[in-house]
């Protein structure tokens, strides 16, 4: 693949081997997809997808990378595949990533996203050469005071809902770890890099999760029936997935070059003039896609924020990075995605086209 040069990055994950948590996800398989078409060998841990139509199962990825089809709470299991396996990068992604989940069952939901991670970053204590972790949470981290501010990195974290207060608990006890047992004054030695990063919502091809907007609005496309919204008026910031994706891969690269200056916490999301509420975004999703209808009826089930918004000054900064699509773009290239008859090869080409253009 012939690279910009601001993606030269890319060529790092050549011949690298690069294990995945939560590859048989939405994220995931993405992520899978693009490390693959790099010529990365790469290695998944996850449960087993929870949707028969979700991008993993579409990609046939099962049969393209060696999939661990396990639990990210089973330490003996995840440290033999983390010592086994060798990894030069992990992206940790594996979670139970639904809010309205994290109220049916908390204790599920801590345990995922809190102890696996714990898990995780105590097996990669176990290896000897050098790796690259990003630890992927989400914007819910911060402590959210409905205001119209964009939280920055330094806000402090919180979280209402067991989803948002089980991610901000996933960043403390990887910053713990990172001041414990991979220390930057004692890097020579240990030779562990380790950040996270925290998008906003993302939106995009092969999502059949319950209870995400797109997927919901698709579902009730393809029944014909009317998308009830429960929140119309909350803003999110909304992104196509691959522009977290690019950014994961682009800070796993930099922080091996120069850890003090780049391990750390990262916000990723639009520009703060492009946020859309639910309603906008379902609005321009219909009008690109030429059908749908939907109304404003729904009770909300449980508290979610109605604010949330992300300063991403430090990604553009720091990575010199910035969003490539807009969000009508964003709703286009997810829409078109979805009408598709091919989706290996709408995949494989929108990847492509990303690489391409950013
Ligand atoms: N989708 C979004 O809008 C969004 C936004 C911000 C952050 N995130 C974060 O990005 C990551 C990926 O999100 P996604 O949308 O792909 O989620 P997803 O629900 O589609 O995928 C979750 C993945 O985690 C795995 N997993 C869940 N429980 C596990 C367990 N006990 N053991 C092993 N694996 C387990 C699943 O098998 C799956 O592969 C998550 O950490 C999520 O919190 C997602």
């Amino acid at each position: 693949m012939g690279l910009r040069k601001n993606m030269n990055f890319l060529n790092n994950y050549k011949g690298k081997k690069v294990l995945i948590t939560g590859h048989t996800g939405f994220k995931g398989a993405w992520l899978t997809q693009i490390l693959l078409d790099l010529g990365a060998d790469v290695a998944g841990y996850a449960l087993e997808p929870y949707h028969e139509r979700g991008l993993y199962n579409e990609l046939r990825l099962s049969e393209k990378c060696r999939s661990i089809i396990a639990d990210i709470r089973d330490q003996e299991e995840l440290e033999k595949c983390i010592v086994e396996f060798q990894p030069d990068f992990i992206f940790h992604l594996a979670a139970q990533s639904l809010v309205l989940t994290s109220y049916q069952d908390p204790i599920e939901t801590y345990g995922v996203n809190v102890m696996g991670t714990v898990h995780l970053l105590n097996s990669v204590r176990k290896l000897n050469q050098r790796c690259s972790v990003v630890v992927i949470t989400t914007d819910k981290v911060y402590k959210n005071k409905e205001w119209e501010y964009p939280y920055r990195e330094n806000d402090p974290l919180g979280g209402y809902d067991p989803y948002s207060s089980s991610k901000a608990c996933c960043e403390i006890a990887m910053t713990s770890f990172r001041d414990s047992f991979f220390n930057f004054n004692e890097i020579a030695n240990h030779k562990k890099y380790i950040s996270s990063a925290r998008a906003g919502n993302v939106i995009g091809g092969g999502d059949f999760s319950d209870n995400r907007l797109i997927p919901d609005l698709v579902k009730s496309l393809e029944a014909n029936e009317t998308l009830i919204l429960r929140s119309p008026k909350a803003v999110r910031p909304w992104q196509h997935v691959l522009e977290p994706l690019f950014f994961y891969l682009k800070l796993a690269v930099l922080q091996l070059s120069d850890p003090s200056k780049y391990c750390g916490e990262y916000n990723i999301g639009p520009e703060n003039d492009d946020i859309l509420t639910v309603e906008e975004l379902v609005q321009i999703a219909i009008e690109v896609f030429g059908k749908g209808h939907y109304e404003c009826t729904g009770e909300q089930l449980v508290h979610e924020a109605t604010t949330l918004k992300l300063d991403i000054s430090k990604s553009k900064k720091m990575l010199n990075w910035s969003p490539l699509y807009n969000s009508r773009e964003a709703i286009q290239k997810t829409m078109s995605w979805y009408e598709s008859k091919d989706k290996i090869k709408t995949t494989r080409s929108q990847i492509e086209e990303f690489i391409r253009e950013f």
